[in-house]
């Protein structure tokens, strides 16, 4: 199977004030369509630039990216973001911030209001089109964020630490939901987390990116079902896969 996105060599540097910043060093990268992959690092590693290039938010500085074939253009419409906080618009309604990606470019038609329904009926969300985004917790507030994102049907679903600021039930459960929206939706997943159990949870493969510049120290296949359930928390071999990904961030002391 040809790659969705393809990265090959890829550099970032920032120039600042104070001297250059080397963010991103000689990545190469390869994520097939329909594929869920997870990129765990240490903070400050390059892993929201990397996000960030493959959004066409922000230029490399050498190497090759791009995405179905074509190089990555800045402004590229064809991705949906989650961040870490839900950023919904305080003043409109869940089925208003839903359509955004839409509304943005043009007046929103039936069929879109349609897809905007069914993304909030995927995620329990369906009583609460007419709600403001205060009137919902923060998971629920997440999930309008994961419909926005897959509102325009984009081929890449891009996600910076996406369940970072929530508890860790929430949390859990919403991995859970992730996993079957990804199946559910055929999307393409890119999941950045500094959580090694929800990579392993959610992921087919896993990136592990070293402290920065951010290069890719290991690629890790992880061989469970599409469908998953909290219980694989426990399997023997979850825990094999999370320790070997952990033994990158040890910290040895002289
Ligand atoms: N716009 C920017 N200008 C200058 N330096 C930046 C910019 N964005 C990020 N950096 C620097 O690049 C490095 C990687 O940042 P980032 O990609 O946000 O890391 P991560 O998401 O892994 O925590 C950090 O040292 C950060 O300070
Ligand atoms: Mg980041």
């Amino acid at each position: 199977m040809s790659a969705l996105v393809e990265l090959s060599g890829l550099e970032k540097t920032y120039a600042t004030r104070t001297g250059d910043v080397h963010a991103l060093s000689a990545v190469d990268l390869d994520i097939s369509k329909g594929e869920f992959v997870a990129i765990v690092g240490p903070s400050g590693c390059g892993k929201t630039t990397l996000l960030k290039i493959l959004a066409g938010l922000e230029d490399h500085t050498a190497g090759t990216a791009s995405i179905g074939g074509h190089p990555i253009r800045t402004g590229n419409g064809d991705v949906g973001m989650v961040f870490q906080k839900a950023t919904l618009l305080p003043w409109q309604d869940i089925a208003a911030n839903v359509l955004l990606p839409l509304s943005l470019r043009r007046r929103p038609t039936s069929q879109d209001r349609e897809k905007a329904a069914a993304l909030l009926r995927m995620t329990d969300l369906e009583g609460f089109a007419r709600k403001r985004p205060h009137e919902l917790s923060g998971g629920m507030q997440q999930r309008a964020a994961i419909c926005r994102a897959l509102v325009h049907k984009p081929s890449l679903l891009l996600m910076d630490e996406p369940f970072g600021a929530l508890d860790a039930m929430t949390r859990d459960s919403l991995n859970v939901e992730v996993n079957r929206i990804w199946r559910e939706t055929g999307t393409t997943a890119v999941l950045i987390t500094h959580s090694i159990s929800e990579a392993v949870f959610l992921a087919e493969r896993i990136f592990v990116m070293s402290a920065r510049p951010g290069r890719i120290v290991d690629e890790i296949t992880v061989p469970f079902d599409r469908e998953r359930s909290l219980d694989l928390l426990g399997d023997p071999e979850f825990a094999a896969l999370t320790s070997r990904i952990r033994t990158h961030f040890e910290v040895t002391h002289a």
